[in-house]
């Protein structure tokens, strides 16, 4: 899979992306990403990417032109039109189901804004869904676009070491994740559940599926209501 960042902003995102897993995953060419500079495609002597928005009114407003010209580039290297993604708190909000969506595309193109906006026209010319991750506002799409790149790019194959990591983890399956341990066996005078050190597999894994559904009944009653045990789970909640 490609992702490519259009923002004022490239070396932010690409300092993130070349962090920890997912800048492992890039090296190892699991994943492509890259991070183009508005900026380089103004036709603006002074590099200007932004001007006053007619009607009046605070702050600047990026310019279409620069915009356009780095989709353009960038479709130019590709062989067919890229999903585009415009950053803003304006959007359908980013759920774990949306990037199961999206790491099955092939191409992304995110488009973070800045200052007041974007001019409307680039965007009804390029953007497929406006995307927001969440109802707060941030001075910029670059913590939002980085975000998602996150949370599609490990899902990619090849990324985390087992696609068992992420099947089991909050929100893939609706539940949150039950609670993890490690060595010391006892800290602070809590010990390890016990069932954990049992190797019994069936036990552990209706203790941990316990959990999951105790836990998001407790954190997050929306997610449980959405959620329709089985026969099974019943069972265990019923314990
Ligand atoms: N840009 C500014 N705030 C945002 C948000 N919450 N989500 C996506 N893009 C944004």
């Amino acid at each position: 899979m490609r992702i490519d960042i259009a923002t004022l902003f490239p070396e932010m995102c690409e300092t993130v992306l070349n962090e920890s897993i997912i800048g492992r995953a890039r090296r190892a060419g699991l994943i492509e990403l890259h991070c183009h500079n508005i900026r380089s495609y103004t036709t603006d002597k002074h590099g200007r990417v932004d001007d006053y928005g007619y009607g009046g009114g605070k702050g600047m407003v990026m310019q279409a032109d620069p915009i356009f010209r780095c989709y353009e580039a960038v479709c130019a290297e590709l062989p067919k039109k890229p999903h585009v993604i415009y950053l803003s708190p304006q959007g359908r909000v980013l759920t774990q189901q949306r990037c199961v969506e999206y790491a099955k595309m092939e191409h992304l193109f995110l488009l973070c804004g800045h200052y007041e906006g974007v001019d409307e026209r680039v965007l009804e010319e390029i953007v497929d869904e406006e995307v927001s991750i969440g109802d707060y506002v941030l001075t910029g799409g670059e913590l939002p676009a980085l975000v998602l790149t996150d949370a599609v790019a490990r899902m990619c194959d090849g990324v985390l070491a087992d696609s068992i990591c992420y099947e089991e983890e909050s929100h893939f399956s609706g539940l949150l994740e039950y609670p993890q341990y490690t060595r010391p066996e006892i800290w602070h005078d809590k010990p390890v559940p016990e069932v954990l050190l049992s190797g019994h597999h069936k036990n552990i894994a209706d203790w941990r599926r316990a959990k999951q559904l105790v836990r998001t009944s407790e954190k997050r009653p929306d997610l449980y209501e959405k959620y329709s045990l089985t026969k099974e789970e019943q069972k265990l909640m019923q314990k």
